[in-house]
């Protein structure tokens, strides 16, 4: 296993629609295994792939629940059902030292294969439903920002460029 480097908004990769995964294979489950690793380092509760620098249709996830890692593995992820509405604080490691609330479904049914290729359907209510759209965001070339409204947005990505002229970002 390996830390990767999580790449940050204003890399292009982040806008870029993931490629399906075709073949589950060795390469494929250590980038999970490494995906893992870099998302508890950090420490987050989900990262897709494209945010270490890999274009492909696979997030990892883990809310924790009861304090106990359980991880859920989600390649080529679709979102086939939302409901409820839920408005709270999110934040992303791709775009670190921000928050904003934002709007999103309470309630979340996802079809993926996991690390064996089996089809699962997963559902989540509150943060793990947020997390599922949060990473399917990515995957898509979205970012939790993109909903928010232009005027909290153009703030964000003016701030994002001022640290970026400093070379903080
Ligand atoms: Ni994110």
């Amino acid at each position: 296993m390996a830390l990767r480097k999580i790449v940050k908004h204003g890399d292009p990769l982040l806008r870029k629609k993931c490629d399906s995964v075709n073949v589950i294979d060795k390469e494929i489950k250590k980038l999970v295994q490494d995906m893992l690793e870099t998302m508890y380092a950090a420490p987050g509760i989900g990262l897709a792939a494209n945010q270490i620098g890999i274009s492909l249709a696979i997030a990892v996830i883990d809310i924790q629940p009861q304090g106990k890692p359980v991880p859920l593995v989600l390649i080529n992820p679709k979102i086939i059902e939302l409901s409820g509405t839920l408005f709270e604080e999110e934040g992303c490691l791709s775009i670190p030292g921000f928050l904003a609330q934002i709007k999103r479904s309470a309630f979340a049914k996802v079809s993926a294969l996991n690390l064996e290729g089996m089809p699962m359907i997963y559902t989540g209510e509150g943060l793990l439903s947020r997390a599922f759209q949060h990473e399917t965001d990515h995957l898509n070339g979205k970012f939790y920002i993109d909903h928010l409204s232009v005027i909290k947005r153009l703030k964000i990505q003016s701030d994002i460029k001022k640290l970026r002229k400093k070379g903080n970002w």
